[in-house]
């Protein structure tokens, strides 16, 4: 068997893939094994999702699928089939997102590549519990890493976000 012979043979066939992205439906094709984060990023240019360490340890890639905060870098191709998947850039319209001005007016990032996984971490806390304890607060983040705050910033900048939803 010559090399590329080989390369056909170790290349998996390509999948039809079905997705909705905030709330907008696509299709394309991809190897099964490609990874949600890359078919975000390269594919449909969705790059607000981060990629670092790329074997789920940071949250730089936390996307919401079927209403779940997962890390992008560890979802297939095949697990996302018709899955509905919101990214950071479905957080906000023309408008900053309640989340995103906290951020700001709090000073919750610095170099921001951790930020969209934080936001998505966030959202996904304040989903089902909208009065967390600083200590829910830090539980909820403690699988997004952020090498520049401190944490300082981002958690003020949560609990700014829960005093607002309580004066609403
Ligand atoms: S890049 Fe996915 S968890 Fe770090
Ligand atoms: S703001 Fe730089 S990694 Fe978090």
């Amino acid at each position: 068997m010559d090399m590329k012979e080989q390369a056909e043979v170790m290349t998996p066939p390509k999948m039809e893939l079905s997705l909705t992205i905030n709330g907008a439906n696509y299709e394309l094709q991809v190897p099964p094994t490609k990874r949600l984060v890359t078919i975000l990023r390269e594919e449909l240019n969705f790059t607000g999702t981060k990629i670092s360490c790329e074997v789920g340890r940071c949250g730089a890639c936390a996307v919401q699928m079927n209403n779940q905060l997962v890390n992008s870098c560890l979802v297939m191709a095949y697990q996302a089939n018709h899955a509905s998947i919101i990214t950071i850039e479905g957080l906000s319209g023309e408008e900053l997102d309640p989340i995103q001005r906290v951020f700001l007016e709090e000073g919750g990032f610095q170099c921001g590549y951790c930020t969209p996984g934080m936001m998505m971490a966030v959202h996904a806390l304040l989903a089902t519990n909208q009065a967390p304890s600083e200590e829910q607060i830090q539980e909820a983040l403690s699988g997004n890493l952020c090498r520049c705050t401190g944490y300082g910033g981002i958690i003020r900048a949560v609990q700014k976000a829960i005093s607002n939803n309580n004066q609403k």
